[in-house]
Formats: C-alpha cells, structure tokens, sequence
C-alpha cells in the first residue's frame, strides 16, 4: 500500500480562526479523504503556532501569561476542526512536549555542525509576520506583506546559515517541476533565490522575547518562531526515532501563498542541513478576499466559518469553498456567492433531480431500484461519463487541482438533468415501464458514483445520498429499496445586501418593477447589457507601475511589475507604441486584478491595464487624485 502525508499550516493563536484557516483546513481534509478513497494510507496533521512575539503580545492584550492564552485560544482552532468534520490523524501544538524535543535536537545538531554561529545583527522586524525585511523590501516604510509597521531592532543573534544552500535549493526546484504547485508560484521563489540569500536569524534574546523554545547551547535565547513551527511537520509523523521516512518522502504542505518564502527557502534549507529530504510538494493556494483586503486576524475584517457551518450547513460549506476558488488564484468570498451556489448547483441541480427519480422509483416501482435495461443511443454518452468520473477525479487530485474535483461533479450533474430532460422518464413511464425503469437505472448509478466521488467534498450529505439509493458503496443494487427522504440539500433566501452607489434605482414615480421583469432599457448598440452582479465580477484596482520595460520581439507590448497594495504583479500589456517605459514608473494605473493569468509572448500576464482607444490614439486610465495601491475601482 503507498502512502500520503498532507499538512496544513500550523495557526497562530493570537486570535479567532477565520475563513482562510477553514479554507487550508478543508482543502487539506479534501485531499486527505480523497487519497484514502484511492487507496493510500494517508496521514493528516494540522494544528496551532503558539510562540512567538505575536502571541505574547496577544496574550499580554489580554492580560494573560501566554500559556493560558494558548491553552485556551487554541480551543477555537480544535473547535473549527470538529465543525469542519475533519479527519486529522493528530492536532499538533508546538507546545507540545515532544516538538519542543525535536526543535531543541534540530538546533543542538546544527549548532554541532557549525551550522548555526552567533553575530552581531540589526534589521527591520515586523511583529506582524514574525520576520525581518531588508530595507529594500520595505513599502512606504512597513512590511510588505501585511503593511503593517517594522522596527528596527539591534542585538546580539544566532544565525542559521542559510545562504549556504541558495544554489541546492534552486537546483532542486528546477530539477523537480511540481515541486511547488502551481507551477507559476516556482517562478516567483526561483525569482527571489536569483538574488542573494541571506543567513537566517534564528534565535531571539529572552529580554525581548520570553515566549519560546529555549536554544539548547545559550539559555539566554528562545528559538525564532519560524525555526520552531517549521520543524512541526517532522514532530508530527514520529522524526526523528520513529517510521517518519516513507510518509514523509510523500508529503504535501497545504498553504497560502503568504507563507510560500518559509515553506521553501527556509524550511528546505533547514531540512538540507538536517539532512532530511526536502518534502514532495508544496501546494501555495490564493486568497480569499473580503472587499478588497485580505481577510486576516490583524485587520479585523474576518467571517466566522463557523457560523456559515452552522447557517447553511458544513457539507455546502466545504463545497462553497472548494467549488469558488481555482486553486492558486484568488477569491473573493460572500456570503451571497455562497448561497447563489447552494440554490443552483446543489438544491436545484442535484437535490431535485434526486428528488424526482426518487418520486417515480417509489410510485411506480414499488420503491425499489429499478432493473437496468438494454442500452439505448442516449444512455450510451451518460455511461461514459459517469464511467469517466473516477479518472477525472483522481488525475485532478494526484495534480492537486481539487476545485477540478469538484467541477467534474458539478458537469455529471448537470449532464444527468439534460439526460433526464431528453429521455423523459416521467412522460415514458406512462407507456412503457421496462424503459422508464432502465431510464432511471442509468440516473441512479450515476448518483451512487456521484455520491463516492464528492464524498470527501460533502462527506455527510453523500454518505445521506446513498443511503437514500440503497446503494451497495458505489455500486446500484436492482431490487434495493430506497428512501426518498425528505429534500436533501434546502435552498436559502439571499442575504441582504446594501445596494451599492453604481446600482442605485433612477428615481421613478411608479412602484419598482418586480426583480424577474426589470425596467426594458436600450442597449447601447453592439453592447449587450449586464447586470450589476456581472459588473461587480470585475476586480478593477488602482496598482502603481514599479517597473516597466519593452518585450523582446514586440513593438506593441510592455512588460510591467505592478504594486497591488497587497501583492506584486506582473502585466504584459500593448501600450508599447503610446508609453515609453520610463513614463510610466510612478504612475498609477487602474488594472483589472482578477482576470485568469494568460501567457503572452512567453510572459505570464496577471491582469490587465485600463486605457482608452480612440483611432490609433490611447492612453491609460489614472485616478483623479492621490489613491494608494490596490484601492478599488467601482
Ligand atoms: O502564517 N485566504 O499562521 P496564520 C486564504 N503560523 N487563506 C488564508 C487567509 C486568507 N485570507 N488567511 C489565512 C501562519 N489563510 C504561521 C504558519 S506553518 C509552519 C506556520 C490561511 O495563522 C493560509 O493557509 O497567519 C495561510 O497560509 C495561513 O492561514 C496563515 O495562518
Ligand atoms: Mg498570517
């Protein structure tokens, strides 16, 4: 039997999880269920990140030694596992007495080795991500990731000599494509390692900061919290005693792209100096987005997953999630979004549909599962793809692609109400049974098949389905009975939403036309007309030009780095024949932010630049005014 290994990142304790800690910890789950479905001995671990600046200050806010702020805020995260029904093998603290065992060996053998030395050392600190910045990654004098405040901090420090496998690492990554998935996020570590790595800090004075592992050869020093937390994914399967070495020459780090840096350059190298292999993968997901701003902790703006569980049950959730957001990419997350999905796809799509061959099983065959019967033209297609399932499903969960997973389900159920609507089984029924009964033979074996392959998605509501089929796992039985039950997935009223400025009613005497027969209006010529929803779709941002240069080969295009106030971004965009480069360095563009990243001229293209034709003649579109990056456009 092969073997799995997946983790999520482990959660800083210095607050509430949020939706993005759902997300990884679904995502994760989703995978591990899917590999145990295709026969893996798999293993899970998640957990929480307990040391560290950012959690003793949380707990000093709070007025709490760390420990009770940790025992206690750590509740929340084994909390939001439970909701989820997530299947981890172990829920890891690195509190833990045997984590605090492996990261004190890490550290005494590579201070042995000669790894780790001590130096003088002085950088800008940000508290917020628990690292420093060189100066020249600094924006408007914060951190830029989190844009939140640094400081500059001076002291006496042990240093882990990471600059020594700059050139291993970027070996490594161009000799293993899919290493890091996507395979675009490769580029940006490759990126970073082409400038020159620096040594790792790894040791903070227990003056400044008590709340951590203590350095086994300088009693004075707690360990960096990034050096600790890292090493948990070894504490977790049994390293360094224990039968660690086949799951781990099978692992998957689940994360968001925030933490892509940690999770390649320092923890790689970390592991080289261990002399431990590198892990399988390291799959870097996108952002949800509230508005504009990334959901985090510190900024406040957070959605309690657990409360949308409760609201519209776990199993939509998990759907929700792993059903909006193309892996990789950014997604913007409401709660709108969420219920549109649940109405279409789920009770009308799937639930009726189960209702209604269900309905006819029960009324004309006495409630048991049909016989199947000679295959005609139109079964023939239907058979195939629920056939196909199975491999659809695993090849997008062996490229970890799990959203494509999800999609294949969601076309088999579309295809299964066309194929309903063509062969009319409730119309046939009254003329011919045998045939009626074969038409939902081939219906209800696509949904026994259905409900195994979204099972790890909706592990409840599946299980529910097939129970409902009599089914025998995956397998239709003739004869069985079934249970029509009651509806297996209800719809939801959307939430209120306040109507934006750009949507408000022209003031009218007359009552509001009711919402399925809006007010006609003529349509510009040649422009079809879109609803504000499809408007709303469009992620336009305000994103400042840091670099512009002219591709090589074109005399259209440009090749610009865009800062987006929460990330950086490349655009290939045709403004080469109106804009020399250097007029556009300093300038603030609008920019469509969520546009599908596409290649042109070679170049990975994230997004596009407004501007205005007219005849040969263009120019970009600039805010009126001081507007910082990544500011929205509506
Ligand atoms: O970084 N969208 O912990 P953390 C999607 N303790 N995912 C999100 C998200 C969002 N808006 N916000 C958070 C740490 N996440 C360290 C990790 S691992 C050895 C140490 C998810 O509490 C995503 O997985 O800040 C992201 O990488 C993680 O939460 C960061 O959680
Ligand atoms: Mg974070």
């Amino acid at each position: 039997m092969t073997v799995r290994y997946f983790t999520t990142p482990i959660y800083y304790v210095n607050d509430r999880p949020h939706i993005g800690h759902a997300y990884t910890t679904v995502l994760a789950d989703v995978a591990a269920r899917y590999a145990r479905r295709l026969g893996h001995e798999t293993t899970f671990l998640t957990g929480t990140d307990e040391h560290g600046q950012k959690v003793q200050q949380a707990a000093a806010a709070r007025g709490l030694a760390p420990r009770a702020h940790v025992d206690e805020l750590h509740v929340a995260f084994r909390a939001m596992c439970e909701n989820l029904g997530t299947t981890h093998d172990r829920f890891i603290r690195t509190t833990d007495a045997d984590h605090v065992v492996v990261v004190q060996g890490a550290l005494q053998r590579l201070w042995d080795q000669g790894l780790i030395e001590s130096r003088r050392y002085g950088g800008w600190y940000s508290v917020s991500e628990e690292r420093f910045f060189p100066e020249k990654d600094l924006v408007e004098g914060k951190d830029p990731v989190g844009k939140k405040p640094v400081e500059w901090v001076e002291e006496e420090n042990f240093f882990f000599k990471m600059s020594l496998y700059r050139e291993r690492l970027i070996a490594h990554i161009e000799g293993n494509p899919g290493c890091i998935v996507p395979a675009y996020r490769a580029q940006e570590v490759l990126g970073f390692l082409r400038q020159p790595l620096e040594d790792l800090c790894i040791s903070r004075p227990k003056t400044r900061l008590a709340w951590g592992i203590e350095l086994p050869f300088a009693k004075d020093y707690v360990t960096y919290v990034w050096f600790d937390a890292l090493l948990n994914y070894l504490t977790g399967i049994g390293y360094p005693d224990g039968d660690w070495r086949e799951r781990w020459a099978e692992s998957t780090h689940l994360i968001g792209k925030d933490i892509l840096t940690t999770h390649t350059v320092y923890w790689w190298s970390m592991l080289m100096a261990l002399e431990v292999p590198v892990p399988k993968r390291v799959l870097a997901h996108g952002w949800w987005l509230m508005g504009d701003a990334k959901m985090s902790k510190s900024s406040g703006n957070v959605v309690s997953p657990l409360g949308l569980a409760d609201v519209y049950g776990v199993d939509v959730f998990r759907y929700f999630l792993l059903r909006e957001m193309v892996i990789g990419q950014d997604a913007s997350f409401s709660e709108e979004a969420l219920v549109r999905r649940n109405n279409a796809e789920l009770a009308d799509d799937l639930g009726n549909l189960v209702n209604r061959v269900l309905s006819l099983v029960e009324r004309r065959f006495d409630n048991r599962v049909p016989e199947p019967g000679p295959e005609q033209p139109l079964d023939v297609e239907v058979l195939a793809s629920i056939r196909g399932l199975e491999a659809t499903v695993s090849e997008a969960v062996e490229g970890l692609m799990l959203h494509k997973a999800v999609d294949s389900c969601a076309a088999l159920v579309r295809r299964l109400n066309r194929y309903v609507n063509e062969t009319v089984p409730f119309t046939v029924a009254k003329t011919d049974l045998p045939r009626a009964g074969a038409i939902l033979h081939v219906v209800l074996s696509a949904l026994a098949e259905l409900s195994w392959w979204l099972e790890p998605v909706m592990p409840r509501a599946m299980a529910e389905l097939r129970r409902r089929l009599g089914a025998d796992g995956r397998s239709l039985v003739a004869g069985a009975s079934i249970d029509k039950g009651a509806v297996l997935v209800p719809k939801h009223e959307l939430p209120e939403a306040p109507v934006p400025a750009a949507e408000s009613p022209t003031p009218t005497a007359a009552p509001p036309a009711p919402p399925a027969a809006p007010a006609p209006q003529a349509p510009q010529e040649g422009v079809a007309l879109i609803g504000f929803d499809d408007f709303a779709k469009v992620a336009l941002r305000v994103a400042e030009v840091l670099v512009a240069e002219r591709v090589k080969g074109s005399d259209k295009l440009l090749r610009l780095e865009v800062d987006l106030g929460s990330e950086r971004r490349q655009i290939v965009a045709g403004i080469a024949k109106a804009y020399a480069p250097e007029q556009l360095v300093g300038k603030r563009l609008v920019v469509v932010a969520n546009l599908a990243p596409r290649k042109i001229f070679g170049l990975d293209s994230q997004g596009m630049v407004l501007a205005a034709k007219h005849g040969d003649a263009l120019v970009v579109l600039c805010p009126d005014g001081p507007t910082p990056s990544g500011a929205t456009v509506s």
